[in-house]
């Protein structure tokens, strides 16, 4: 199966890129310290995907979000990696479709959908690459 190379040195802090991984979107985020202290400030146990910013993130870098761009409800692809978009209620991801709402950790936390947005396998090959897959 084949790899995706993301050079991240334009992404902003605030900022979301959407990228492509094996024709499905990505989304690469680079989270501000607020971001980050609004995901941690959340009791993991009351999620309905109970998993924590570090779980998926990488050590050292939990200011990269990486994940795949679609609702784990029906495989919309939410909003939020671009200039302006809607990010929803929780600060991180919207699908418009019905409504799911995603957290600055990419975490689900209201509307239909059963899952966080799902976090590829990937590495960082330099400070500024990562490669999926
Ligand atoms: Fe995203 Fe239904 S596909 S809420």
């Amino acid at each position: 199966l084949s790899t995706t190379e993301v050079d991240v040195s334009a992404i902003q802090p605030g900022q979301a890129i959407k990228a492509s991984f094996r024709k499905q979107p990505l989304f690469v985020r680079n989270l501000t310290p607020d971001e980050i202290n609004q995901a941690n400030a959340v009791d993991v146990a009351s999620l309905r995907d109970p998993q924590s910013l570090k779980d998926r993130t990488k050590a050292g870098k939990t200011n990269w979000l990486v994940t795949l761009g679609v609702c784990t409800h029906l495989g919309c692809v939410p909003l939020g990696a671009g200039e302006g978009e809607n990010k929803g209620p929780f600060g991180g991801y919207f699908c418009p479709c019905h409504g799911s709402a995603y957290d600055t950790a990419g975490r689900i936390r209201s509307g239909p959908a059963p899952k966080n947005l799902a976090v590829p396998e990937y590495v960082f090959s330099n400070d500024t690459t990562i490669v999926v897959g």
